[in-house]
């Protein structure tokens, strides 16, 4: 069966974005339709949801928190989404260590799970970029302020990329075998 799949995302200095873009193209690469959209977008614009049979949705953590347009996104197209097999990753930088890479040791994922009005029934957790050479005055003494703290890195000139490129593409195939495991067991709550 060929899917088509939709993956809404949220970024808000663009790796999310290529997270999202190495999935559809993983998938297309598998012989499969996708599409990625920008939640704003989708938000204000509508979704053709009749052409989706997949929905996968991705947010990276800023300070701490989901964007607003994220939850938007989960309140408006709850049923859309929940009666569709579906995924929902977060990108962080704590998941660059092994225990919060996971979605029970990931506080993130825990709270998006507990906070989230359409409850996903697959996770994954993404370890993301230290962009501080991309990133505001402002934003890059914060994180490295939070990364002394951490014993992460703190050298401004140079951009550290966390995502492991093979796991996003394991994720991308897992996905769409999500027809399959999800008519087998019951929602993840
Ligand atoms: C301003 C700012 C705040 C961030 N806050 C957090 C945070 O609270 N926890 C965390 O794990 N990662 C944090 N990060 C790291 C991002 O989640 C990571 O860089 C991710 O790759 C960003 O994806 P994006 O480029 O799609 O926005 C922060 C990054 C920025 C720029």
């Amino acid at each position: 069966m060929t899917h088509h799949v939709l993956v809404a995302y949220h970024s808000h200095a663009g790796h999310t974005a290529r997270i999202a873009r190495t999935i559809m193209e993983t998938i297309v690469a598998e012989g499969h339709a996708c599409d990625m959209m920008d939640m704003m977008e989708a938000v204000r614009e509508g979704v053709d949801w009749a052409r989706y049979d997949i929905v996968i949705v991705g947010s990276p953590i800023v300070y701490g928190v989901y964007n607003k347009i994220v939850w938007e996104f989960c309140s408006l197209y709850k049923n859309e989404i929940e009666s569709r097999p579906n995924s929902f990753f977060n990108v962080t930088v704590v998941a660059r260590t092994p225990e919060k890479a996971t979605p029970e040791g990931n506080r993130y994922l825990q709270k998006f799970v507990k906070r989230s009005p359409w409850k996903p029934r697959d996770l994954k957790c993404f370890a993301g970029k230290v962009d501080y050479p991309h990133w505001n005055l402002f934003e890059r003494t914060m994180i490295r302020l939070i990364m002394r703290i951490t014993n992460g890195p703190t050298d401004s000139a140079v951009p550290i990329d966390y995502t492991d490129y093979n796991d996003v593409k394991a994720y991308a195939r897992h996905c769409l075998q999500l027809d399959k495991l999800q008519a087998r067991r019951s929602p993840r709550r």
